[in-house]
């Protein structure tokens, strides 16, 4: 295992905004993935339309963020990563060739790109050219079987800087366990960085994973839903130091924080529901969470959602860990 391995938030669809990519990083994440943008759409919206102007939005203070684009086209691939990575926003590209979503391997894009090698060479070589800084491709074990390593071979062949790769098949989704082993397997084969993904929920699987895989690091996604601190928490692990718990106070601090920069970015309205998700996945766990939840998603502000917060953790007891 490498001396500091990169721990990194993963790309997640309607998750991985600015708001939520920059607590990440201030917790401790080396750097984080946008959520995943459709290149035809990047090029084809017009700057004025909402959807895009949010997916591609980096906050201020944020730390090193990946734009991900997804797409089956060469062309609109290296015309949107030219365009993208042109804002001076990111410190590079990553390629979704990992997402099993039928609208999007629909259009022969995601982890459909693992069934047709040519079109994905013919991605990661257009792109190659057209970014002229890091391009990194986030991929699954195979469409149905482990085909991975002629796939991370060629990956590596048309100059990919790094490859990310979750434990699982298309087929699979997100059933059994991520397998670690083929991953060790993979990361044998190739001399660029290979990231680690799947089912690290706390510090120990971090820990597990990166001595069971020698990977240079690894990327979180569901542990880090409401769980910012898990960056710290892995890091401190490594160090043979204990993980800090964050108290139930610091959790619900946490989470109205995040939620007034959601409000400050987007308008309060918007953030009263896009916040839902958040706050139900920070006091995941609670004694009365479920109670509390339903409150939350009936409340119309932001100052109502932290009362009911606060409250809960008055009554829960603020200063036990979570
Ligand atoms: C809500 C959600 C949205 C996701 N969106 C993306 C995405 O936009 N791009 C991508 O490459 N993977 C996406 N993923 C997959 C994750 O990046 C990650 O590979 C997967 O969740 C396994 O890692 P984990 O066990 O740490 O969650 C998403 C996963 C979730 C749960």
């Amino acid at each position: 295992m490498p001396d500091k391995p990169l721990i990194a938030l993963a790309p997640m669809a309607g998750v991985t905004d600015a708001p939520f990519r920059l607590l990440c990083s201030q917790k401790g994440a080396d750097f984080t993935v946008s959520e995943m943008i459709s290149a035809q759409g990047c090029l084809t919206a017009p700057p004025s339309q909402n959807a895009y102007r949010f997916l591609t939005h980096v906050e201020k203070g944020e730390g090193p963020v990946y734009v991900q684009l997804f797409g089956a086209d060469p062309v609109f691939m290296a015309q949107a990563a030219a365009k993208l990575y042109g804002t001076g926003r990111y410190i590079g590209v990553d390629i979704n060739m990992g997402c099993p979503a039928h609208k999007i391997t629909g259009g022969g894009a995601g982890s459909c790109l693992l069934q047709t090698p040519e079109t994905a060479a013919g991605i990661m070589r257009a792109v190659r050219k057209a970014v002229n800084g890091p391009v990194t491709v986030k991929m699954r074990l195979g469409w149905d079987s482990f085909t991975a390593p002629q796939f991370v071979r060629m990956a590596q062949n048309e100059g990919m800087d790094m490859i990310t790769v979750h434990g699982r098949t298309k087929v699979q989704q997100y059933a059994g366990k991520a397998d670690w082993d083929a991953i060790a397997h993979i990361k044998q084969i190739v001399t660029i960085p290979v990231l680690l993904n799947g089912d690290v929920f706390a510090a120990e699987d971090a820990v597990a994973a990166l001595r069971h895989t020698g990977c240079a690091g690894l990327m979180v996604g569901r542990g880090a839903l409401g769980n910012p601190w898990l960056f710290a928490q892995i890091k401190a692990a490594l160090q043979g130091e204990n993980a800090k718990r964050p108290s139930r106070t610091e959790v619900v601090e946490t989470a109205i924080g995040h939620a007034d920069s959601m409000a400050a970015w987007k308008g309060e309205r918007h953030a009263v529901i896009e916040m839902r998700k958040h706050f139900a996945w920070y006091i995941k766990g609670m004694h009365g969470a479920a109670r509390l939840r339903t409150r939350i998603n009936q409340l119309g502000t932001l100052a109502q959602v932290a009362d009911a917060l606060r409250a809960f953790v008055l009554e829960a007891g603020g200063d036990e860990p979570h």
